[in-house]
């Protein structure tokens, strides 16, 4: 949530802090704005709306020309999306300009302590309480470094923090706290941001932050130390994607781009993970063998549409390794005191790596002595560095605020993690095993043709443009990829949308069905005969009631057809892969829908791609 973007160095800040604002837009659109530092002090120009409000505004009054400065892109917490509480906020003296992404949370006590010293607020923010406080140790004598060692010690909460001082030209500071922060280093240029790809196209060299972490930052250098003054060790990385992976490439949206990514993220999630005997290995798994022989519960934690993959990955993960596989939303998590031991292995799921409800659950797990393996698709993040091992989906940056590639990469990563358990406790023999990985290896190119026949799925959008409500079924894993269907729908739709598992329908929900109410109906490969069978029937039983139904089932389902009012066909694959492909019309759909609706499919209203507030 909220984007932050800081430059130095011999570029126009403006240009260089606006272009990284649009890619940091994902994080938060309501209002966005910027700070540069110059020689008679700060200007400063924010907007309520998004971005595109702040380049028409700059357009007609440019701010002076500077080569230091700092941008922010909102998600509202406190205080509504107004120009007034728009980000960068200015201490009272108009000296030190802040930016923040997190939630200070005893901002009320700070701000009556300021308050009662006469300093007047001019935003309802938490933000402003650490710009105020930046600002009183500034005029105090404190130079901005020092200044922000000492506030961050008085903050509580999640917060990055990243501030100029418009009398010390050429340097900026940034703390972290539960919220993320990368530095990006330049020749003669340097950057932070929430996220690399604010600064892709000037470099791919990048240092991450560690929890409580002050940096300075000048054209030349940086210097990182603890929120109490000690030298902190850094961490250099080298970015493996460029900025074109960032860019839509001629989609209209990041999300139908990503969709049709699918085939090459799940290919490369698989890359490399057999080694010269064909045994499939993690490199990224820090944990002994004997510590996962010992391990007798699983416990998956996960937010959305993460968690949905981990409902999908529960099925596989119990079948192969015979340990009971709980499946837990991440935000309910520590609240019901779960039974965790040290002989639990927590798998958290996580494509930000940043999601403040999962970070909160890994925390906890930890203090019970539990193993943590994150799954996650950005390197470097906070969930895998706070974790024990990781295993890195390799989708490439996603960018659309609604998850797609996210999800089938996240079952791919939680199946090999499956696997490898399985191989490591001798619950599948090691031919099996292959057998597995080789059907997974044949899943991009099903992934391909499901995505060579999508015409049919806008055909679809177009019929039920004036759709206000609509049902996903599915049974096993068909009913977490229902529960996909429908969120998908619902965020980016705005339509009412609800998935269910199609044996529960006659319990209560199919008293919603009336005349042509569509229903997505996700059906079994005909291979698990009771299972297929009894979804034939639940078919049978909404379409009698006046449902139009729409079936997805593998090619060749004789016995499917009859009841669909479109079929939509999937390549035959095992029952516990078809997520990886009947969830691609379902995206598809949503996509479709949006778009004719007329709705930002990228940035859909009240969300953000990146939840770093509890
Ligand atoms: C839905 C969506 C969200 C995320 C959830 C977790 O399309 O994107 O539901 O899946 O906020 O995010 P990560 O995976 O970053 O922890």
């Amino acid at each position: 949530m909220c984007g932050i973007v800081g430059y130095v160095g011999p570029r126009s800040a403006q240009d260089v802090i606006i272009g990284g604002l649009r890619r940091m837009e994902y994080r938060g659109y309501d209002s966005a704005g910027i700070a540069v530092v110059t020689d008679s002090g700060l200007a400063v120009a924010k907007k309520a709306g998004k971005l595109a409000n702040l380049i028409t505004e700059l357009a007609d009054s440019p701010l002076p020309p500077s080569s230091h400065g700092i941008g922010h892109t909102r998600w509202a917490t406190h205080g509504g999306p107004t120009d007034g509480n728009a980000h960068p906020h200015a201490s009272y003296s108009g000296r030190v300009a802040v930016v923040h992404n997190g939630i200070i949370e005893n901002f009320a006590s700070l701000r009556a302590e300021l308050e009662a010293e006469g300093v007047v607020f001019a935003s309802e923010t938490d933000t402003e309480v650490a710009a105020q406080l930046l600002g009183r140790e500034a005029e105090g004598g404190a130079a901005l470094a020092d200044a922000m060692r000492t506030v961050c010690g008085r903050l509580e909460g999640a917060f990055t923090l990243v501030a100029v001082d418009a009398r010390t030209p050429g340097r900026i500071v940034a703390a972290r706290r539960n919220s993320p922060l990368v530095v990006g280093v330049g020749e003669g240029e340097m950057f932070v941001a929430s996220d690399v790809a604010a600064f892709i196209e000037y470099t791919r060299e990048a240092v991450e932050l560690g929890q409580d972490q002050v940096v300075e930052v000048t054209p030349d250098g940086y210097a990182v130390t603890t929120f109490t003054g000690e030298p902190a060790p850094s961490h250099p990385y080298h970015i493996d994607w460029d900025l074109s992976a960032a860019e839509k490439g001629g989609y209209d949206w990041f999300m139908r781009k990503e969709i049709f990514e699918q085939p090459r993220a799940v290919a490369d999630t698989l890359l490399g993970r057999l080694d010269a005997e064909g045994n499939l290995v993690l490199d990224e798994i820090r944990i002994d063998d004997a510590e996962l022989r010992r391990v007798d519960k699983i416990v998956i934690v996960a937010c959305g549409t993460a968690f949905y993959a981990g409902l999908v990955a529960k099925y596989a993960i119990e079948h192969w390794t015979r340990v009971p596989c709980e499946v837990e939303i991440a935000s309910e998590f520590r609240y019901r005191d779960p039974i965790i031991t040290p002989t639990t292995l927590v798998v958290t799921i996580s494509q930000s790596g940043e999601t403040a409800d999962t970070l909160m659950a890994i925390r906890h797990a930890r203090e019970q002595n539990a193993k943590v393996i994150a799954i996650c698709n950005t390197n470097g993040a906070t969930i895998p560095r706070e974790s024990d091992a990781v295993i890195y989906t390799h989708a490439g940056p996603e960018i659309g605020v609604a998850s797609t590639k996210g999800f089938t990469t996240q079952i791919v990563a939680c199946y090999l993690l499956g696997l490898y358990l399985a191989q490591v406790r001798g619950t599948k023999f090691g031919d099996e095993i292959r057998d597995l990985l080789d059907e997974l290896e044949q899943i991009p190119a099903k992934m391909q043709q499901v995505l060579d026949g999508i015409d049919q799925v806008a055909e679809l959008a177009r019929r039920f443009v004036g759709q206000r409500s609509l049902l996903f079924l599915g049974r096993h894993v068909g009913y977490p990829v229902a529960l996909e269907g429908a969120l998908k729908l619902k965020e980016i739709s705005y339509l009412h949308a609800e998935g269910f598992p199609a044996g529960e329908l006659k319990h209560g929900p199919i008293a919603l069905v009336e005349e042509g109410l569509p229903i997505f109906v996700v059906v079994p490969p005909q291979g698990r005969d009771q299972l297929h069978d009894k979804v034939v029937s639940n078919i049978q039983e909404v379409r009698a009631r006046g449902a139009l139904t729409v079936v997805l089932a593998e090619q060749g389902d004789e016995e499917a057809r009859p009841f669909a009012d479109v079929l939509i066909e999937l390549p035959h694959v095992p029952t516990l892969f078809q997520p990886l492909v009947a969830v691609i019309p379902l995206q598809f759909f949503a996509c479709e829908l949006a778009t004719l609706l007329g709705h930002d499919v990228d940035q859909p209203r009240n969300l953000a791609k990146s939840v770093t507030v509890e």
